[in-house]
């Protein structure tokens, strides 16, 4: 395995994908764990990636020198390398240039850019750069303006880039990352899902023996995988409870339970719509809804648990994104996401089952491919555990999220057909609280706006609205104020993420 240090860069999980895409398995630690984990997991090799500090500011993230003399090869990327240069004793500058963007880069004949064009384009992003190098340490690429854009201690097995190898722009990134771990660290490629299926199996039969499991299964990617893996696994000593709150889309409840219902496990669907509406009744603010359904959803999940006895463990789909800390800090809380909330108090637990603990999304959903889930459950966008209890904006009723079930439903549809919801991440309509006039046949209406929402994202930490030609607006606006009811007019949301977010509460 390689151990990915985060020191705070953007490109963070991103080197953990890179590394992954190559079917070595990888694990991210913030930099002041980083020696224990190396001492404790033995990787075959470490890399360290960006970080927006300058190494000479007082708080800046600093390495032990050990790390250094446990004979693992060490890849440092921009931040990385500069760090590597200050611990051992070279010096970095902050240059008056910034050089960033597209450069071009000639490189030395050696054993990390095997196979590499020279000379090759590399994407640059940084202020400092190392200005004298280390004892032992060599230079074996430069750029017009970066005299050591990369350098290496063969004997020590120590290399570093001032570039960022892990995205794209970097145009042979990929085999110096390759040529780094499987020629330099002898890492074998074979992390993949068809093992990890296997694996988690034995794994989970081991762990559970006679006892039993309880998962609560929402129909996202995530608990479906899990309810998939599991299953194949401990079969009907797997209890599956898919709490259905009412807010979920159109037929969503219907197909999970059809995905289910037959596989061998325990499923229970719990129609909890009317247990739900009447929490919510009179409440408009955005964070007290969420709270209300988050609580809600546990309430439910333990009265329906208390009746299966003797549970021994309790499963979720936590996947890898939400396991790494950050090297840098936490981000501020914008909006309480209830799926990451507390526990459930069903009954004394043994353990936690999480085996999806260790994957990327994408992961998960081969994972689910590999296990034989539909497509339809596997590509699911992501949808918030709140559901449409934050798409209906202010009061919530049974009439407007049925209103907003149907206009979902055409929008997605329509972008289905053109064949968009391939390029488009998230794409959804949001029931605003606002009616206007309007005019119909020959009569006035006074009804309610809808909004669509669509946007392009990678991380959904950041997002771009979506350019949708217009013929394909105008259809669906069409279709859904001749098709649904108490709409009368459609706005199409022209706002990024940041200032908006992509949800509207
Ligand atoms: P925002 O609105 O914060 O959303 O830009 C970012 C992404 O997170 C999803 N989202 C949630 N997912 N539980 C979830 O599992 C939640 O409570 C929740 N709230 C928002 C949102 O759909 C988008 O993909």
């Amino acid at each position: 395995m390689i151990l990915v240090v985060d020191f705070g860069g953007q490109y963070n999980q991103l080197i953990a994908r890179r590394v992954r895409d190559l079917n070595v398995y990888c694990e991210v630690v913030p930099y002041n764990k980083a020696l224990q984990a190396a001492k404790e997991k033995k990787p075959a090799g470490i890399i360290f990636t960006g970080g927006p500090n300058s190494v000479y500011e007082e708080k800046a993230p600093k390495i032990e020198k050990e790390i250094f003399e446990l004979n693992i090869p060490i890849l440092g990327l921009c931040y990385g390398m500069q760090l590597i240069a200050h611990t051992l004793g070279g010096s970095v500058i902050s240059s008056d240039q910034r050089e960033f963007g597209k450069t071009e880069t000639s490189v030395e004949n050696v054993e990390i850019f095997e196979n590499v064009k020279n000379p090759t384009t590399v994407w640059m992003s940084h202020v400092d750069r190392v200005e004298n190098l280390p004892v032992g340490f060599e230079v074996i690429a430069k750029t017009k303006n970066c005299p050591i854009a990369a350098m290496q201690n063969k004997e020590k097995n120590i290399y570093a880039f001032q570039y960022h190898a892990e995205v794209n722009h970097t145009e042979q990134g990929n085999d110096m990352l390759k040529n780094f771990i499987v020629n330099i660290c002898k890492e074998k490629q074979d992390w993949t899902m068809a093992n990890y299926a296997i694996t988690a199996v034995e794994d989970i039969k081991e762990k559970v023996g006679d006892g039993k499991v309880l998962l609560a299964l929402s129909g996202g990617v995530d608990s479906s995988v899990t309810a998939a893996l599991l299953s194949k696994a401990i079969g009907d000593k797997l209890t599956c409870i898919f709490v259905d709150h009412g807010l979920m889309r159109k037929n969503e409840g219907d197909e999970v339970e059809n995905a289910f219902k037959d596989s061998g496990m325990n499923f229970i669907r719990v129609n909890a719509e009317e247990r739900f509406l009447n929490k919510l009744k009179g409440v408009t603010d955005p964070e007290e809804k969420r709270k209300t359904i988050g609580e809600e959803f546990i309430r439910v999940f333990e009265d329906e648990g208390r009746k299966i006895k003797s549970v021994d463990y309790l499963a979720q789909g936590t996947i890898y994104p939400d396991v790494i800390e950050s090297g840098i800090g936490d981000a501020a809380v914008i909006k309480s996401h209830h799926n990451v909330g507390g526990l459930p108090d069903v009954v004394d637990f043994k353990d936690l089952i999480e085996p999806l603990r260790m994957l990327f999304k994408d992961e998960v959903r081969e994972l689910g491919r590999e296990l034989g889930l539909a497509d339809y459950l596997v590509d699911r966008q992501p949808f918030p555990g709140p559901g449409l209890g934050i798409r209906v904006i202010g009061e919530l009723s049974k009439e407007k999220l049925d209103i907003l079930r149907d206009a979902d439903y055409i929008f997605r549809e329509e972008l289905e057909k053109a064949g968009l919801n391939k390029n488009i991440n998230q794409y959804f309509a949001v029931l605003t609280n606002n009616r206007t006039v309007g005019v119909m046949g020959d009569f006035r209406t006074y009804d309610y706006t809808l909004a669509l929402r669509a946007v392009e994202t990678t991380d959904f930490m950041t997002a771009d609205w979506a350019r949708i030609p217009y013929e394909i607006l105008d259809k669906v606006s069409v279709r859904i104020v001749n098709e649904v009811g108490h709409i009368n007019r459609i706005v199409y949301d022209i706002t990024s993420k940041p200032p908006a977010t992509i949800e509207w509460e």
